[in-house]
Parts: structure tokens; C-alpha cells; sequence
């Protein structure tokens, strides 16, 4: 079956979430930051993905920017360095972040050749507005579909669900990226094409499903729709 969509996890796929504390720790009067905002950029992620699947299987749903504060707030703490001026400036950054820098021509070609595209994510509706808006890429998005239409966070299948109602396809019709290596596995599980984007050289995660595609990042995604 031809793929008829593409669509993108968000955090970490089309926007780089290292980008806030990077960008932060490069402004004046930083100089704590600078020390240390990889390994903050690192607990912060790793603690927001966590907390996200601890209040999938507990549900105690909150919303993906409450998560991403609290997530914070642990990361803050961790390097001593809790100062809500920081915090408000990292939340600030997180909520335009950058897009890798591939996406925007990634994303016009898969329309111009008639794919629809969409992103699928744990951001909350307006989190997502604000990464979109920032990066210009609107335009060449059929779709931006939060978990919040569920109240439930990946990899529940009742989010991956959402794709199929929003664009009218039957999973097998979907090719789905994802930088993150859990979340590409459990769309294959789901029945989905998927592409995990590697850019770093993870090893793969060690789970009852394997992403289909192997990518280093998203310039080739057209060309591997285009042949599927
Ligand atoms: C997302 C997270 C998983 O955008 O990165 O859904």
C-alpha cells in the first residue's frame, strides 16, 4: 500500500530540543549555565519523557508544558541553579524553538508532491502553535494534532489513533518519523511505516517492535516516501 502521509513527532524530530538551553547559555550574565547546559538540556529531556509516561500509566494526565516545567524545575535543581528568571527564560526559548535546519524544505517538497503531512505529538496545542509559528513552517503542514485530543501521552495507542481521524488513512498508508527510538518502535508496533531519524548513532532501543527505516536525518525523507 502506497504511503499517502508523512507525520512528525515534533520534540527532538523537527525542533531541536537542545536548542534553549544552548541559545540561553550563550547570553550575557549565563556563565553558570554555560558550564553545564548539556548535561541540564540532557536531564531536562530525559526527565520530561519520563515524567510523560509515569502520568500515562498512572493517569494523572497534565498537559506537556506543565510536564516540561516540572521536568525543568528537576534539571534546574540538579545543577543548583533554581532561579525562576532562568527557568522563565529557558520555558521562553522552549516555547519557539528552533527547527533543524532541513525541515522547512523537507516539509514543501512532501507537498508539493502531494503528500499530506502532519505532526503528531505530546506538545500541547499551544506549545505547538508557538515551535510552528516560530519556524515558519505552517504553510506546508496539513495538520498539527496534539495528544491533548486524548489526554494521554505516547506511546498510548489511543494517541497514535488520532492520525487516522485527522487524515482519513489507514495506518499502513502512513509513514511516521521520529527522532525519538521508543516512539518510532511503538508506531511500527501500531502498524505504521516508520523512519526512526538517528542523528546522534543511538543503538536501537531494545523493544517487542523495531522502526522500519533507519535515517541520519530528514533531508531523504521525500525520497524514501516517494518509493515505499
Ligand atoms: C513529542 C515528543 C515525544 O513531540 O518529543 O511527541
Amino acid at each position: 500500500m502506497a504511503i499517502k502521509a508523512c507525520v512528525f513527532d515534533a520534540y527532538g524530530t523537527l525542533f531541536d530540543v537542545s536548542a534553549a538551553a544552548r541559545e540561553a547559555a550563550g547570553e550575557p550574565g549565563q556563565e553558570a549555565l554555560a558550564g553545564c547546559w548539556q548535561a541540564l538540556s540532557e536531564t531536562w529531556r530525559q526527565k520530561q519523557l519520563g515524567y510523560s509516561w509515569l502520568r500515562a500509566v498512572t493517569g494523572a494526565h497534565a498537559d506537556f508544558w506543565q510536564v516540561t516545567g516540572e521536568a525543568l524545575d528537576y534539571a534546574l535543581a540538579e545543577q543548583k541553579l533554581a532561579d525562576p528568571a532562568l527557568r522563565e527564560r529557558l520555558l521562553a526559548l522552549y516555547f519557539e524553538l528552533s527547527a533543524y535546519p532541513e525541515v522547512p524544505e523537507m516539509l514543501g517538497n512532501l507537498k508539493e508532491t502531494g503528500f499530506a503531512t502532519a505532526i503528531l505529538s505530546n506538545g500541547s496545542p499551544e506549545m505547538l502553535l508557538g515551535a510552528v509559528t516560530s519556524a515558519g513552517i505552517g504553510e506546508v503542514l496539513d495538520e498539527v494534532i496534539s495528544v491533548e485530543d486524548v489526554s494521554v501521552f505516547k506511546p498510548d495507542r489511543r494517541v497514535y489513533d488520532l492520525v487516522g481521524t485527522a487524515l482519513d488513512v489507514a495506518p499502513a498508508e502512513v509513514l511516521f518519523v521520529s527522532s525519538n527510538g521508543w516512539d518510532a518502535a511503538a508506531a511500527s508496533g501500531y502498524g505504521f511505516v516508520t523512519a526512526w531519524v538517528n542523528r546522534t548513532g543511538l543503538p536501537m532501543d531494545r523493544l517487542p517492535w523495531r522502526p522500519a527505516h533507519e535515517l541520519s536525518d530528514l533531508t531523504t525523507i521525500p525520497e524514501l516516501a516517494g518509493r515505499l
